[in-house]
């Protein structure tokens, strides 16, 4: 079973999505499906109220910037990464592999 439909994923809007007693921000870019840790490392900030450029995702609250493809950290103040998770879309099925 699917975790949610490329169809309703919107271009750079990301998603916060529970699965496994884990929040997962999930995000659209193009037609490319990517998933990462949704807590901030720096904080208790989710990710997925925060903006996105490209492949980057920034925290609201503090501006760290992370990796939508491999969840490193590109900007302080954060300096963990965030784990990323494989994704998969099989027509218009998106699933999060934990
Ligand atoms: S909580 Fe995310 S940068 Fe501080």
């Amino acid at each position: 079973m699917s975790d949610l439909t490329f169809s309703q994923l919107v271009q750079s809007k990301p998603v916060r999505l529970e699965k496994s007693g884990k929040s997962i921000c999930v995000a659209r870019i193009g037609e490319e499906v990517f998933a990462i840790d949704d807590t901030c490392t720096h904080g208790q900030a989710s990710l997925s109220d925060g903006d996105v450029t490209g492949f980057r995702i920034e925290c609201w609250l503090h501006g760290a910037e992370f990796d939508l493809r491999t969840g490193e950290v590109l900007s302080l103040p954060a300096t963990e990464a965030v784990k990323a998770y494989k994704v998969s879309v099989i027509a218009d099925s998106v699933t999060i592999e934990i």
